[in-house]
């Protein structure tokens, strides 16, 4: 099997304020077998907005997108799969909602994105796009580093589900802390 992909994955304001949606969207991701490598909440300034999209300054929408991603709170989520960058993007679905909701009802923005603008998660568009995005809201996190010391346990499935943290951790972690917790 070849090693697991990671993608960067938004939980857009719309998405936060609702937690039922965002724990159904949390559902949808582990049915379709992603790890939840890591998951920040945080608020983007609008500064760090346009930083974010730069690559569509000048465009028509650019103003509504920016004043939308900082008008709340959001989460960000480093995944993991096999081909993650282009099976979260099909999860998602396509960007624009009102013709999302006809053309494919049972994406995540068909089902729950609300407008062109507010279309509930963001999924990096390739492998490129999502180092840097990664390194944008997770500048601890080494990729080269978990791709060495921690992907094969991914891969391999010797990870367990977190519903405290909504992450996964390594299995054998997860049981070194309990026998550390007993004793
Ligand atoms: P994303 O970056 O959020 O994953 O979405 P995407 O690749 O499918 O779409 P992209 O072209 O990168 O656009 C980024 C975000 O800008 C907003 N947008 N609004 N009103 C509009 O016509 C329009 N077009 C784009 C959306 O929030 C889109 O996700
Ligand atoms: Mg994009």
């Amino acid at each position: 099997m070849r090693p697991l992909q990671l993608t960067l994955a938004i939980f857009k304001p719309d998405v936060s304020a609702q937690p039922h949606i965002v724990r159904e969207i949390q559902k949808i991701l582990l049915t379709n077998g992603f790890y939840f490598v890591k998951s920040k909440d945080l608020y983007l300034p609008r500064k760090k907005a346009e930083e974010f999209y730069k690559e569509h300054e000048g465009r028509f929408f650019h103003n509504r997108l920016v004043s939308f991603m900082s008008s709340g709170g959001i989460s960000a989520h480093i995944l993991a799969r096999d081909n993650a960058i282009q099976e979260w993007r099909k999860l998602m679905g396509p960007t624009k909602v009102f013709q999302t909701v006809h053309s494919q009802p049972d994406s995540i923005r068909g089902q729950f994105g609300l407008t062109d603008t507010r279309n509930s998660t963001h999924g990096s568009d390739s492998m490129e796009s999502a180092r840097k995005e990664m390194k944008f809201f997770f500048p601890e996190f080494n990729v080269d580093h978990w791709y060495k010391e921690k992907e094969p346990f991914y891969r391999n499935g010797n990870v367990s589900y977190c519903e405290e943290t909504g992450i996964h951790v390594e299995a054998e972690t997860s049981a070194s802390t309990m026998k550390q917790e007993m004793s």
